[in-house]
């Protein structure tokens, strides 16, 4: 007579992990995108004397940042761009999905390359390209088509905004972990060749009842240096770009405070955001 199969216990509860959403545990952890507007909503009027209202979002993901920017004010637009459709719609049911219809009219989502990100990504205010997306871009020609798209997509007084990552530390093989409500965040720096800046990273998420979420997010980037990048942004036809480095905490952190920079301390990780004047 045949063995029954092994008898299954109806009500297997799946793990933390597998009920997890990993764009909303990167939103809640990664992303801080009331500070980010906040500082280039400030930082356009103080430079140009006047409100942005048309911001386009390079890499936006989940277009988090395009949500924020059409909240602030009822003139505000938003374009969003990105590679990836899944994410995209993500961003729609999860982000746009929560705005009122007369702000969720004020964005537009595309789903393209931001080299080539089309006629109706032009004409706009600000540029934005945060979490160190455009270090996809791993040669000079690259980077640098880049950031001429972007001045050719800005109006006149228009301003492209970016952040960067530096210091000893970042060209470390080591994972860093951060306590987020309930869940630890473990942001993993793989690998990184000393011979062409190749760098991968990982973003893992662990849970309380012992379950992970490894690999949630991969990226394979250069490690670029902020002088490399300043040199790119002038080759490309930019004017001027400030760095504005982040105050101390006084307990060896950052304060989440960016100011204008004309001399860099030598930490051992820092964070700046960069200005550019077309
Ligand atoms: C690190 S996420 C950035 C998310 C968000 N902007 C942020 O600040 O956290 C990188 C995003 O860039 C997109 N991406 C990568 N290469 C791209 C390209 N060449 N053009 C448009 N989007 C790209 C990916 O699909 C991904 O959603």
């Amino acid at each position: 007579m045949p063995k029954p199969p092994k008898k299954q216990r109806s009500s297997t509860k799946p793990t933390r992990a597998q009920r997890a959403d990993k764009h909303d545990l990167y939103q809640r952890s990664v992303q801080d995108v009331e500070s980010e507007i906040d500082f280039v909503d400030a930082q356009f009027k103080r430079i140009r004397k006047r409100r942005a209202a048309v911001l386009r979002e390079d890499f936006c993901g989940t277009a988090n940042s395009c949500c924020e920017w059409v909240r602030r004010r009822p003139g505000n637009r938003a374009i969003g761009v990105d590679l990836d459709q899944p994410t995209l719609d993500w961003g729609v049911a999860h982000n746009l999905s929560t705005l009122r219809p007369s702000q969720r009219d004020r964005i537009t989502l595309l789903n393209r390359n931001v080299l080539e990100p089309g006629p109706k990504a032009k004409r706009v205010d600000a540029v934005l390209a945060m979490n160190f997306s455009y270090w996809i871009f791993k040669t000079r020609d690259e980077l640098r088509e880049y950031f001429s798209t972007v001045r050719r997509s800005l109006v006149k007084d228009g301003l492209f905004f970016l952040d960067f990552y530096g210091g000893p530390d970042s060209l470390k093989v080591t994972r860093e972990r951060r306590d987020c409500r309930g869940f630890t965040y473990i942001w993993d720096q793989a690998e990184y060749d000393s011979l062409t800046g190749s760098y991968t990273c990982h973003i893992h998420f662990a849970f309380p009842d012992g379950s992970r979420l490894r690999n949630a997010f991969t990226y394979q980037w250069r490690l670029w240096n902020l002088t490399e990048i300043r040199d790119l942004l002038a080759e490309a036809g930019f004017s001027k770009s400030t760095v504005y480095l982040e105050g101390d905490d006084g307990e060896g952190g950052g304060d989440g405070q960016f100011a204008p920079a004309k001399v860099g301390e030598n930490c051992l990780a820092w964070l700046a955001y960069i200005v550019v004047e077309p």
